[in-house]
């Protein structure tokens, strides 16, 4: 493989990171496996014996219930000829059948059915064909992170500084509920275009003009058009270790009323005079329903963006899935989460086409013109990055701090040999 200290050079990133095969294959074992990676929410599966199936890496993985901080991953590959044992999306089950010869299995992973056992003679162990269980698995305050790491430090220590933002993202005056409905975009780009964007102040005016045009001219301005001027503003781009970072729009956003700023959504003026007559502090309730005003991105695959969730689901060097869920608040009046969907639904429909073609156009522009070899990344690199509070360093929202600090980790992960003997699965 490529040298790899030798494509990440300061302010820059050589285009091989994000078309070569071989390193994406590096990638999803060093980084992918080796290090945590998010799965899904403890409210997607709230009852035990409650599964989902989903893919993290390229890699089938199953995720069960089994008490109530109690969870266990396996992956989705049958110890026998390798078919996926599970190909339900989701459901409540205390076994799994292969389809394919109809070994059963405990979701614990144990097999505990095999037709025609006899026919393997006296030396089979069925012991030994037990499904394999992802050796580290943790929940921080209802997402639920694996690693195939045996070694890998606490998931505290791996969240470090973004636990800070995390706890701030969770404070919206209940438990948060994701949707049991997504929205996927199958993107043709390197999982990392879509990683880069999450962090970049800088695009907004440009990339998504059509959306803040139609806000001015139809509604007199409002959301997002504080990023026309973003460095003037009081928003910053915070670069919090291991690969994560948080753009904080709360300083605009919250400025004047959250609320008042949104585009319009069906429903909306009824939810409002309810809240103002019934609610003790019915700005902060609009404030809430509209956002949390940061995008909270957790290396390598977990981004909070207002109040919904999306997931980094690679599938090669230059295909990406992207899933989109909304957020709920679990004991909250339908009304109030009506009006969360409502402006939830409004940013990826409009919004994230914008991004997506603009990824899958960087890809083309990086794997089809090779004698350009260099992505920029130095925007603002020359201003004071101050390691203020716990080492956090921050800069104005237009820089690319986000994209330099999360290939500093990354170049770590890519270089440390992954213990093999640690590496459990
Ligand atoms: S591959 Fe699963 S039972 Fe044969
Ligand atoms: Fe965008």
């Amino acid at each position: 493989m490529k040298n790899i200290n030798k494509l990440i050079q300061p302010g820059r990133v050589h285009r091989s990171v994000y078309t070569d095969s071989e390193i994406y294959d590096a990638e999803m074992e060093n980084i992918f496996r080796a290090n945590w990676v998010f799965l899904l929410h403890e409210s997607q599966i709230p009852n035990v014996n409650d599964f989902q199936t989903i893919r993290v890496g390229g890699r089938p993985l199953i995720v069960v219930r089994k008490g109530d901080d109690d969870f266990q991953v396996l992956l989705n590959r049958c110890p026998h000829r390798g078919a996926k044992v599970c190909r339900n999306s989701s459901g409540n089950s205390k076994t799994f059948t292969c389809p394919y010869h109809g070994w059963k299995f405990k979701n614990s992973g144990k097999a505990f059915v095999i037709p025609g056992q006899d026919a393997y003679g006296d030396c089979f162990d069925k012991d030994s064909f037990s499904m394999t269980a992802l050796p580290r698995v943790e929940s921080y305050r209802g997402f639920i992170f694996g690693s195939g790491n045996e070694s890998a430090v606490s998931l505290e220590e791996h969240l470090g500084n973004a636990r800070k933002y995390l706890d701030e993202w969770l404070n919206q005056g209940g438990d948060i509920r994701v949707s049991n409905s997504v929205q996927r975009y199958e993107i043709h780009c390197n999982w990392k275009l879509i990683f880069d964007n999450a962090g970049d102040g800088y695009h907004v005016p440009f990339s998504h003009q059509s959306l803040i045009q139609m806000t001015t001219l139809r509604h007199g301005g409002g959301d997002m058009q504080y990023f026309g001027s973003a460095d003037e503003t009081e928003m910053k781009v915070y670069s919090l270790g291991n690969g994560h970072s948080v753009i904080d729009q709360r300083p605009e956003m919250y400025k004047t009323s959250a609320w008042n700023q949104q585009r319009p959504q069906p429903g909306r003026e009824s939810f409002e005079s309810n809240v103002r007559s019934h609610h003790s502090e019915p700005e902060k309730t609009l404030d809430m329903a509209v956002g949390a005003g940061m995008n909270l991105n957790i290396f390598p695959n977990l981004l909070l963006i207002g109040n919904q969730i999306q997931v980094i689901d690679p599938l090669s060097v230059n295909k990406t899935v992207l899933h989109w869920y909304a957020t709920l608040l679990d004991d909250e009046d339908e009304e109030l989460n009506a009006i969360r969907m409502r402006t939830q639904e409004d940013f990826p429909i409009m919004g994230e086409v914008d991004d997506a073609a603009n990824f899958e156009s960087c890809q083309e522009g990086l794997e089809s013109m090779p004698e350009i070899e260099w992505v920029d990344i130095s925007r603002h690199m020359n201003d004071a990055e101050g390691a203020g509070y716990d080492n956090i360093l921050t800069n104005k929202p237009t820089s690319e701090i986000h994209s330099r600090s999360y290939f500093d980790t990354w170049k770590r992960l890519m270089t440390e040999e992954p213990d093999s003997e640690n590496l459990e699965v």
